[in-house]
């Protein structure tokens, strides 16, 4: 038997643009992970099973376009293993689906690692990037890649479309909020949106992306360097405007809603430093840049204004 984990992520800083070349940024988040076990099977074939998703199926009665099954397939052609055992292959996560915290690339992710261990067939963190971004492409269509490389590497990155990796240091741990609207809010459809702003006025959204392209910039040398050129306290303000300078952003991209609108204005009610949506948008996650010692109270701020779920979180 063996078994993998991989992380949940938020976006910090950079989403949508990061589609279209901005730097962006996002760190993992470990409250929240996708397990998979891996064992021996009393039954012939590959048995995968996901109950929280209802999935109990054998690998070839699954489509071709099944990402869970995708991810077993591409592991079996790139690794030229062909005399497969029979095998029990037990997926459970504790990330919601379609919320912006990276399900569908954890669950890639660990359910890599683990048959690349249970196989002895071991890969590089860039070799399970490259397999999870795969899969990403069925989930999103044009996905940046972002979500698959902070959880395959598990730390927190500046990342860039199609330039190398910049994994970076965080100078002083901050503290987040996390809150669900408990609206399930495909990517696809959000980044297909934007897409069609973009087609109509490319000079317009060009410039929106440059300002957000900016701000992850900003935000980088914030974050990492606050240590030795900014006092903690001034770093996190200004981390906390560039939060809410992004979150106009996306509100002028539309990808805004009013569920997210509403938790990020209680946010700042009650004293957050800063808020934004995270991720896709339209439903989905919202994150509060706090105080540590703020932290509950946000967080029960957030419940009231009618969050489903939050988690508070160290990023460090
Ligand atoms: O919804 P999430 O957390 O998977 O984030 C999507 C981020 C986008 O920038 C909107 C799309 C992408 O592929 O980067």
């Amino acid at each position: 038997m063996t078994a993998s984990s991989a992380p949940g992520k938020i976006i910090l800083f950079g989403e949508h643009a990061v589609v279209y070349g901005r730097p962006a940024l996002a760190v993992p988040v470990t409250q929240v992970h996708a397990d998979v076990e891996i064992g021996d099977s009393d039954r012939a074939g590959i048995w995968i099973n996901a109950p929280a998703v209802d999935l109990h199926a054998e690998l070839n009665s699954l489509p071709s376009s099944h990402p869970v099954a995708s991810v077993v397939r591409n592991f079996f052609s790139s690794s030229g293993i062909s005399a497969l055992p029979p095998l029990d292959i037990n997926i459970s996560s504790t990330i919601p689906v379609a919320s912006g915290l990276g399900s569908g690339a954890a669950v890639s992710v660990a359910l890599v690692r683990a048959l690349s261990s249970f196989f002895f067939h071991p890969l590089s963190d860039e070799q399970v990037n490259a397999c999870a971004y795969e899969i990403e492409k069925l989930h999103h269509g044009m996905p940046s890649g972002i979500d698959n490389t902070v959880i395959a590497y598990a730390r927190p990155v500046y990342f860039t479309k199609g330039q190398p990796i910049e994994t970076f240091t965080v100078g002083n741990p901050f503290t987040i909020v996390i809150a669900d609207t408990g609206q399930p809010a495909p990517t696809k459809e959000s980044v297909g949106a934007v897409r069609r702003l973009w087609m109509n006025d490319r000079p317009r959204w060009e410039t929106v992306f440059d300002k957000i392209g900016e701000i992850s910039f900003t935000a980088r040398r914030a974050i990492e360097f606050c240590k030795q050129t900014l006092s903690e306290i001034k770093g996190q303000v200004l981390l906390g405007e560039l939060m809410n300078e992004n979150h106009g952003l996306l509100q002028e991209l539309t990808v805004s809603s009013p569920g997210l609108d509403a938790l990020v204005e209680s946010a700042r009610k009650v004293g957050a430093l800063g808020a934004k949506l995270s991720g896709g948008g339209r439903g989905g996650n919202m994150i509060a840049l706090v105080e540590k010692d703020s932290a509950q109270k946000v967080a029960q701020a957030l419940m009231n204004a009618g969050a489903k779920n939050t988690i508070i979180t160290q990023i460090t």
